[in-house]
């Protein structure tokens, strides 16, 4: 793993211009010589219709230092299946009596799967991406995108749960093994290092969310009433999590807003101002003059 990759997220209320914004910032940031990857983590892949080019899992370069990629949500919910199918056949064979494929096939539509799937996705993109120093994602609406970033601690809960049940059975059972044969032994010892491991992996995606170092978090928002609202919510969530806010965007900016409204209402660390355009900022090269006509760009 790279460790000087950093991650940067676009997070924000549907519409206030979270695949716009991460659009420029990738430009701008590789423009400035930094090795880019924008990945388009929503559903909905505006990316293709900003940059005017059909983009697909595999990085598409758009100019020097900067590629474009998607993740196709489904194919990342198979693959997360199958992982868990896989683990399931291994360690309980026993199960394979009950016809485990006939579920999965409804599992793919239940509530909670998305999030263990980008999660995969994400955490295949930074092992994979180690030549670049930052990957930009473009998220999807705040609800799946809380739910990805709060999985970690969440499922850190759940398998410190499941280890201590685990340790009490296999204290019980070493009464029982002292008169029987070893066999179950290996066993019982595979789901403890199961959930071990699965402890360590949640604890470097945590520990990896809370670095600021590795990680920023950018609020985007517009200066309107609801997305203000929402953008509260999203900042109270995070600070659940023990995530904060690293940088405030304002798009969509006009004249006769009060900025000192944002700094009563937020804390963060810094904000960016990107004013309302009056051309569709559509394709690199309206981007690239859009971001010309700029005061300052601070978000790194
Ligand atoms: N600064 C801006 N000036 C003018 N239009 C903008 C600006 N930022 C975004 N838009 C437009 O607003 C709409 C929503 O932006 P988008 O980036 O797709 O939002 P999100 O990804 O948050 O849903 C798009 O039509 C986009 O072109
Ligand atoms: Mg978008």
């Amino acid at each position: 793993m790279n460790l000087k990759t950093k991650n940067l997220f676009f997070l924000g209320k549907g519409g206030v211009g979270k695949s716009t914004s991460s659009a420029l910032t990738s430009i701008y940031l590789s423009d400035a010589g930094k090795k880019v990857l924008l990945v388009s983590m929503d559903p909905a892949h505006n990316q293709s219709d900003i940059f005017n080019i059909q983009f697909t899992e595999k990085p598409v370069k758009v100019k020097e230092n900067l590629a474009v990629k998607e993740v196709d949500i489904d194919y990342w919910i198979d693959k997360y299946l199958s992982d868990v199918h896989f683990q399931i056949k291994r360690s309980y064979s026993y199960l394979t009596a009950f016809n485990l494929e006939n579920y999965f096939d409804i599992i793919k539509y239940s509530p909670g799967i998305e999030e263990y799937a980008l999660l995969l996705a994400y955490k295949e993109i930074r092992k994979k991406f180690t030549d670049k120093d930052l990957i930009i994602f473009d998220m999807p609406p705040t609800a799946l995108t809380l739910k990805f970033l709060g999985l970690p601690k969440l499922s850190l809960l759940w398998l410190q749960k499941l280890q201590e049940l685990r340790n009490k059975i296999i204290e019980k059972r070493k009464i029982i093994t002292k008169v029987k044969v070893g066999s179950k032994e290996i066993e019982r010892d595979k789901i403890l290092n199961k959930l071990e491991q699965q402890i360590e992996d949640y604890r470097n995606v945590e520990a990896v969310f809370e670095d600021k170092e590795k990680t920023s978090l950018n609020i985007v928002l517009n200066p309107d009433k609801l997305s203000f609202s929402e953008s509260k919510l999203i900042v109270d969530r995070l600070d659940s999590f023990n995530l904060s806010a690293d940088n405030l965007i304002i798009n969509k900016y006009g004249d006769g807003f009060d900025v000192s409204e944002i700094e009563k209402n937020f804390s963060y660390n810094n904000l960016q101002i990107f004013p309302q355009s009056d051309t569709p900022l559509l394709g690199l090269s309206s981007l690239e003059s859009y971001l010309r006509t700029l005061d300052s760009f601070t978000i790194s």
